[in-house]
């Protein structure tokens, strides 16, 4: 949700500042703009549209240098993306401009009381209300006007904050909203991720919750606050460390889209889970910070997470019930925050995510831990603010995931989740050795046959180039695969468009065989288990009432693809790996449907990469 991109130094292209920018377009792509000083003359310019048409219209200054620059791209909350809601916002004398990442609730009130004080609005944002209080409260130091006026806001904040009356440093704060320090030999960064930083800066930090930073050419100082109350620290030099991500992995690598290079990223990810995780046939998660006795005893698991992560999870619920014998409930994020739990104490919430700062599955956390439970968080960005909030992390090793529509990150989660199952299940010894050993086995398969998958996807385009025609899809699936049917109807209309729900096999007599008709796909997931049979029987019933079937099956199949319009075939596994297949398949499915409809697959219309706000 919006990236901010920051710097401070002995001079960068403009060209080079709005390439770093770009790597953050992920997080919104709807607007965008940059604010550069030259001692006190404040450079502005801002688009509606993509960081490209920004990077065109600044053509004729492409070569131009600026040695303190703020830049942000937008995903709209308040107000429609054009060009005055774009960022950075300036104050009435524009002197004092702002970047912003997050919702400010109390924006109207905030608004109203500074009208009244006769400050001239130029957009309908509530982010230009920042600096139109840092300008109230500017005296002679930017630091303490911006952290007076951080105390008046009421939301989710990381803010970038510039004047031309100290060109020479970027403030930071961050509230709920990530932020970054990244240091180079060209100078200091601000960045809402570590993508932008890759091409500029060898070390990097991550402000924690609540920190200010101050950041010029020299160095970068990170004050421990408390926002409310107001208490802040006196300042320490920011502990920088090695940025490991490698600039490669942030980059297409000759893929058409981020989103099909990061499917066929997926065996490789599986591969380094497994030898990072198992060792001689025994898990290991590094200094994981639950207690064995804790996890022995646990009565009760709850997962939360949105979206994509939500499915992962509902997947491993499948696992974790069967082999740890335990009950275990799933919810959105956004749900679980305002449920009334009893008691959580004894229990685990296990918090998944890629971005590490989805803001309803931190919210959750917090309700989680607020309750007694403790919390393990399954998490592609260590150092990310879910990483920082639980016990205990796994980190989902998936490498930096562009993409909008999440892919690889998908399959780690779902494979790191397994095997904290088999982790617990060997705790609570509910999982016999030899199950155990045999699970192991299977799950170390997952890799070449999502290979053998991924070989075959010419086959998958032609079957979504036959598919492409129709105007909605219902994706079925039972048990383990129900939350398979999820997932392939998610990534079908986030980047295609096409209205798609996925319902449980046998609900379908319930409702969802109204919609039956000839111009109806349904994409039965039938790969062979102790389920299959009934999900024979819900093909057959789509024939006959002549709806298009698109099934998922082994290639050893016999009943259901003699009925099917088309197949995909993934290799035969057991029930349990089998999500890890089928979503690769689907994946495939949805990128070459939207191909097909030529959609922005890795900018999916009206989304962002990671949501953080409510
Ligand atoms: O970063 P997170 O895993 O917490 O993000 C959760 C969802 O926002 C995310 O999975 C979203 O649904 C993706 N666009 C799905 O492809």
């Amino acid at each position: 949700m919006c990236g901010i991109f920051g710097y401070v130094g002995g001079g960068l292209k403009f060209s080079s500042l709005i390439n770093g920018l770009s790597r953050l377009e992920y997080r919104g792509y709807d607007s965008c703009g940059i604010a550069s000083l030259s001692g006190n003359k404040l450079f502005l310019k801002k688009r509606a549209g993509k960081i490209q048409q920004l990077k065109d219209d600044l053509k004729n200054c492409q070569k131009a240098k600026s040695s303190l620059a703020l830049l942000h791209t937008r995903w709209a909350t308040h107000g429609e993306p054009n060009k005055s809601n774009a960022h950075p916002h300036a104050d009435c004398h524009r002197e004092i401009v702002v970047a912003h990442n997050g919702i400010i609730e109390n924006f109207l009130e905030l608004k109203q009381s500074l009208l009244r004080k006769g400050h001239k609005f130029t957009s309908q944002t509530d982010s230009e209300v920042i600096a139109h209080l840092i300008e109230e409260f500017y005296k002679d130091s930017l630091f303490k006007a911006t952290q007076k006026a951080v105390k008046e806001l009421r939301g989710s904040f990381a803010l970038g904050v510039i004047s031309t009356k100290e060109p020479d440093k970027i403030v930071a704060v961050r509230f709920q909203s990530p932020l970054i320090i990244g240091s180079g030999a060209k100078g200091n960064f601000l960045a809402s991720d570590i993508p932008a930083l890759l091409a500029f800066a060898k070390e990097a930090a991550h402000l924690k919750d609540q920190q200010m930073a101050v950041i010029d050419s020299q160095k970068a100082t990170v004050f421990s606050s408390k926002i409310r109350p107001a208490t802040f620290s006196l300042g320490q030099p920011a502990a920088l460390s090695k940025i490991t991500i490698k600039t490669q992995e942030a980059e297409k690598n000759g893929y058409e889209h981020f989103m099909l290079k990061e499917i066929n990223e997926q065996p490789a990810v599986l591969r380094k889970i497994i030898s990072s995780y198992i060792k001689k046939d025994t898990i290991c998660f590094p200094d994981l910070g639950i207690s064995k006795e804790y996890l022995r005893k646990t009565r009760k698991v709850y997962v939360a997470a949105c979206g994509t992560a939500y499915h992962a999870g509902y997947v491993a619920k499948y696992f974790i019930e069967k082999h740890c014998r335990i009950p275990v409930e799933i919810d959105t994020s956004s749900e679980f925050r305002y449920r009334s739990l009893t008691s959580g104490k004894g229990d685990l919430l296990i918090a998944v995510s890629q971005s590490g700062e989805t803001a309803d599955t931190l919210a959750a956390t917090r309700e989680a831990k607020k309750r007694g439970a403790k919390v393990l968080t399954i998490c592609n960005v260590l150092g990310s603010s879910l990483s920082k909030e639980g016990d205990a992390t796994i980190a989902t090793l998936a490498g930096p995931e562009i993409g909008v529509a999440s892919t690889k990150a998908y399959t780690a989660q779902i494979f790191c989740l397994y095997l904290f199952g088999l982790y617990l299940g060997k705790q609570k010894t509910s999982l016999r050795p030899g199950d155990f050993r045999r699970l192991l086995k299977e799950l170390a398969k997952v890799p070449a046959c999502q290979k053998r998958i991924l070989a075959n996807s010419s086959r998958v385009k032609k079957i979504a180039k036959k598919f492409s025609k129709f105007g909605s899809f219902l994706f079925l699936g039972r048990g383990v695969n129900f939350p398979s049917a999820l997932e392939g109807a998610l990534k079908l209309k986030e980047i295609s468009y096409i209205p798609a729900e996925g319902y449980p096999a046998g609900e379908m007599k319930h409702g969802p065989i109204a919609l039956i008709d000839e111009y109806r796909a349904v994409v039965c997931i039938a790969t062979q288990d102790e389920l299959y049979e009934k999900m024979f029987s819900n093909v057959q019933e789509i024939k006959a009432r002549k709806g298009k079937v698109l099934a998922i099956l082994n290639p050893k199949d016999k009943e259901v693809s003699t009925l099917s319009d088309a197949v995909i075939y993934v290799p035969n596994i057991s029930q349990e790996a089998s999500p890890l297949l089928v979503a690769v398949a689907l994946q495939l499915f949805a990128y070459f449907v939207a191909k097909n409809l030529n959609c922005e697959i890795d900018q999916p219309r009206n989304l962002a990469k990671s949501v953080t706000v409510e």
